[in-house]
């Protein structure tokens, strides 16, 4: 074994307490209240890159949430990897489903639970200490590699994109590595090639001007909820086919060979039922549940509120009810498009009696990535050599809006090297991950760039 690998198992006791460092501190990027928090997650990341040896290791402020890089640049004639990951989380809501505090991190069962341990605190940790094994154990890096971490993934990156811009000597690379998918299911490697894009819409009903009794108003006055939720019974169809007028003018159709490649992963319908406690799955009718997971477009209601929620009854008339609704977006949707037929369908549908708002938040393009990039083949050979097992390649429903980015603006591919697992509850209470995927991981990033220079020279 090399000695970098040897380090890596003679000191991942280490590697986990100092991950479990970084998962104690809230960072949620939201939450406005946290941002001192935020900022020390920041913080903690510069220091511990410093410590183990990084070069021109920077935190800069933006308008929102530190940016944190740091380089080793060994050879120019080198390849060069950015290594992007994101140190913010989502909040822990609802914190009361929470077996062990959300930000105590709690190791049961190999696995360690913790907002943020697999999304992607703990996933992007890896690289941090793959790198650091051949600086601490005087190891030449077999390429350059330099780290950008951001505060902001979980909010849309709004600060990303233009320090990107403005930053592209620093930022120049042959490729990003990202650790923030999840791998096709226990001890079975996966390179994800794809992600969808994402559009953001919220939608606001304002009726009456203040909340009315429902037994004295009630039979006279449109009511914003029932509007609201008439409304949104219209985006889709009982065969899950979306409404929007030009919704799937851009949807690039799947291909024969697109799915029969889907028909050859792994995947089971029963077991995925059952691991959601459902009976029956809906999506868009005629395809696979892989295809509506990743290859289609969908459109989901996020989060819906009105009237009384508290406990008991109150008769209300409620004087507003909003929605939040996500669409999921595949190549070639353009989410500012697809946003402005969302606002056009909605208001059409909108009787006059009510006010109607609808507000676009974040959003991202898909990404497709080219399965020749000899990128993707060095991680699938570094996969294979330390989980001895062949990797699969799939693309995936969740989102990462810089992807697309990356390629536009550094024209770089993103190889998306996933440590985690779908049972790993992202976003979700009690997310956790794999401590043995934490330390493959680190071994799977220590032999991919081990492995790198030698691809890159047959390409
Ligand atoms: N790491 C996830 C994205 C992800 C998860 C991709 C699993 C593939 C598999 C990321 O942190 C995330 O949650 N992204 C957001 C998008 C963002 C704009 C809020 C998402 O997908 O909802
Ligand atoms: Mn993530
Ligand atoms: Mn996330």
């Amino acid at each position: 074994m090399s000695t970098v690998q040897k380090y890596i198992d003679d000191n991942i006791d280490t590697f986990k307490d100092e991950l479990f460092q970084l998962l104690r501190i809230e960072s949620i990027s939201t939450d406005s209240s946290k941002k001192s928090d935020v900022k020390k997650a920041a913080k903690f990341l510069a220091g511990h890159l410093k410590e183990v040896g990084l070069d021109d290791v920077k935190l800069h402020e933006t308008d929102g949430h530190p940016i944190v890089t740091a380089r080793k640049v060994v050879d120019p004639e080198l390849p060069t990897v950015l290594i992007y990951g994101h140190y913010d989380v989502q909040p822990p809501d609802p914190e009361d489903l929470w077996e062990t505090p959300p930000f105590e991190p709690t190791v049961k069962d190999g696995r360690v639970y913790a907002r943020g341990s697999s999304d992607d605190k703990g996933q992007s940790f890896t690289h941090i200490k793959s790198v650091a094994a051949y600086l601490q154990t005087g190891t030449k890096l077999p390429v350059n590699v330099t780290f950008i971490f951001e505060g902001e993934e979980e909010i849309g990156s709004p600060n990303l994109i233009p320090f990107i811009k403005e930053h592209k000597d620093l930022l120049s690379c042959d490729m990003v590595l990202i650790s923030d998918t999840a791998m096709f299911g226990e001890d079975q490697p996966s390179i994800t090639y794809g992600l969808r894009g994402l559009a953001y819409m919220e939608v606001l009903v304002t009726g009456p001007n203040r909340d009315l009794h429902s037994g004295v108003f009630g039979g006279a006055v449109k009511n914003p909820a029932n509007v609201l939720v008439n409304m949104i019974a219209k985006l889709k169809d009982d065969d899950g086919v979306i409404q929007i007028d030009g919704f799937y003018d851009d949807v690039e159709d799947m291909t024969p060979e697109m799915r029969e490649a889907y028909s050859k992963l792994p995947h089971n319908d029963e077991s995925y039922m059952s691991n959601l406690g459902i009976t029956e799955l809906h999506g868009e009718k005629g395809y696979s549940t892989l295809e509506r997971t990743s290859a289609r477009p969908t459109l989901d209601v996020n989060g819906i509120w009105g009237g009384y929620q508290k406990e008991g009854a109150k008769t209300v008339l409620p004087s507003k009810a909003g929605a939040k609704i996500s669409m999921r977006l595949v190549p070639n949707q353009e989410p500012h498009k697809i946003a402005k037929q969302f606002k056009e369908y909605v208001k059409s549908l909108a009787p006059n009696s009510v006010n109607v708002e609808v507000k676009e938040h974040h959003g991202g393009y898909p990404v497709v990535i080219d399965l020749d990039f000899y990128g993707l083949k060095a991680a699938a050979q570094a996969f294979e050599d330390i989980y001895e097992k062949e990797v699969l390649f799939s693309r995936e429903g969740g989102s990462i809006p810089i992807v697309s980015d990356f390629k536009k603006i550094l024209g770089v591919n993103s190889i998306l090297m996933g440590f985690g697992l779908t049972r790993d509850a992202l976003h979700s209470p009690n997310e956790s991950f794999s401590l043995k995927d934490f330390h493959r991981g680190i071994k799977t990033s220590a032999r991919f760039l081990e492995l790198l220079p030698d691809y890159s020279k047959d390409s």
